[in-house]
């Protein structure tokens, strides 16, 4: 199991939960929303319609975080990331993730809002 914090970006509110490791982000954050413990716009949850934009730290910033084609795909036309971007971009808190592509394999904190 792994901990997950969420911060809303919004008003600093935090909620925190343990999540399975090796699920995807959007499987708790489904759960979350569905207790109405979390406000976050989710629509697909297949990794294809770009609303579960979040911001994620891991504990250990300044690692490169490898996308995958499909969600350098979906956030390019809904993100924001430049076409010309590489797969392999700075893991920073500032680098806007899809909650569906992201796989739990750390503690983790997850802006939102
Ligand atoms: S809910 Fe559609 S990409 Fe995540």
């Amino acid at each position: 199991m792994y901990k997950l914090t969420f911060i809303n970006i919004q008003d600093s509110t935090r909620l925190e939960c343990d999540a399975k490791a090796g699920g995807m982000l959007i499987s708790a954050v489904r759960s979350l929303v569905s207790d109405g413990k979390l406000q976050l716009a989710w629509r697909c949850g297949q990794g294809t319609c770009g609303a579960c934009k979040v911001r994620i730290e891991h504990a250990g910033s300044g690692k490169m975080v490898m996308l995958g084609g499909k969600e350098k795909n979906v956030m390019i036309r809904h993100a924001g990331l430049a076409a010309d971007s590489p797969l392999t971009v700075p893991d920073t808190p500032e680098l806007v993730r899809l909650a569906c592509h992201i796989q739990i394999n750390s503690d983790l904190t997850v802006y939102v809002g």
